[in-house]
């Protein structure tokens, strides 16, 4: 059977391509940053948890339901955008995964409850129980990040649709050997950002232990990215892969710049600087949300390219989305710097 014959057609789209790819890798960036910082302090709460050191787990469990609630929303934004522009190929990946991707929404509302009881009923718990609903909560944040990454995966790759007719009734994309590394790349990478805020976290707190630890998995866990990120580049298609190594100039560059990012992030992460590192951090993730998006494009070149998708030109809905956009920015700018002035007597 001919793979393509299984790729419906796009529907036409209202305004340029571009513009949704641009706010697709924003709000993915947005996304991923908050994810990483959500799961990875989370992560390095429960081993220090486990090691018999409870303060960390303790403060950073106060942050999780709030920074769960903002990862959700913030993955809002880009699955609209990407059902947009992609949806051809990422509705395909997400009904073959069937239960396996309708299991997510279960997982999380348990990880989302679990966190929330972890905060408010922590006095009435025995230690047994909270390390056991912590620990599971934190499992059910990482099976749902597996489920992402098999999902964005399996839709780049339309050649490994065909089991479906082997009569699998929900499958997942083991056999491409680039899952396991990236979904690597991903979880190190919430390492060190969880790291970077467990940091920050001790800065605001006073707490010289909080930013040394926050530091110390920061460092660690970016030096290890770095290995498991060429890995993830060799077990890429050979066509995506030499595209990366000079075949292709705008994501030969745009790799080279994510690289040069992440240097400039790991010096300043030797150095300390906790500030630093976040500005940076921010940066490099963009850098390599960009990358991943080159490889999403190179992998697709074969089966479909957005030139060919129809465009009605349809400008007004963009207008109205863009003016919601920066007045909605303005009021909720506004509503923060009351928040923040009101700090006073609040205390
Ligand atoms: C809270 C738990 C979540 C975790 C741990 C998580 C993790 C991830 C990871 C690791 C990826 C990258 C996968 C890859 O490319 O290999 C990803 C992508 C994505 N996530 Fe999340 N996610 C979570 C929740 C959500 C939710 C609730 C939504 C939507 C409502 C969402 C929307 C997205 C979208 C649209 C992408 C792909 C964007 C693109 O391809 O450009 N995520 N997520």
């Amino acid at each position: 059977m001919n793979p393509a014959s299984l790729i419906p057609m796009a529907e036409p789209i209202p305004i340029h391509w571009a513009w949704f790819d641009v706010l697709l890798i924003a709000t993915f960036a947005a996304h991923v940053l908050f994810m990483n910082a959500m799961l990875g302090s989370a992560a390095i709460g429960l081993v220090q948890a486990v090691r018999g050191r409870n303060t960390l787990i303790r403060e950073v469990g106060m942050k999780l339901p709030p920074l769960l609630a903002l990862t959700i929303n913030m993955g809002v934004a880009p699955l609209l955008f990407l059902q947009v522009n992609y949806g051809n190929f990422d509705y395909v990946s997400s009904v073959l995964m069937g239960g396996w991707w309708l299991a997510v929404i279960f997982v999380l509302l348990y990880s989302y409850y679990g966190f929330y009881l972890y905060k408010f009923k922590y006095e009435t718990m025995g230690a047994g129980l909270r390390l056991a609903l912590f620990g599971s909560s934190v499992l059910g944040i990482v099976y749902v990040g597996f489920m992402f990454s098999n999902n964005m995966t399996l839709m780049l790759r339309p050649e490994g649709w065909a089991p479906y007719f082997d009569g699998y009734a929900g499958f997942l994309n083991w056999r491409d050997p680039a899952l396991y590394p990236r979904f690597l790349h991903m979880m190190i990478g919430a390492l060190a950002v969880g790291g970077l805020f467990v940091a920050l976290l001790g800065r605001h707190k006073q707490s010289e232990d909080f930013v040394r630890t926050g530091m110390w998995w920061f460092t660690r866990a970016t030096m290890v990215n770095l290995a498991v990120g060429l890995w993830f580049l060799m077990a890429l298609p050979d066509k995506v892969m030499l595209a990366f190594m000079g075949h292709n100039l705008p994501a030969t560059l745009t790799l080279v710049a994510g690289l040069a990012s992440a240097g400039v992030l790991l010096y300043a992460g030797f150095r300390m600087e906790p500030m630093r590192v976040a500005a940076w951090a921010a940066i490099t993730v963009f850098l390599m949300a960009c990358v991943r998006h080159w490889a999403r494009v190179l992998y697709l070149d074969p089966w479909f390219s957005m030139d060919t998708v129809p465009v009605t030109n349809q400008y007004g809905s963009f207008y109205l989305f863009l003016g919601f956009l920066v007045g909605g920015g303005a009021l909720m700018a506004y509503m923060l710097k009351l928040y923040f002035k009101s700090g006073q007597g609040r205390a």
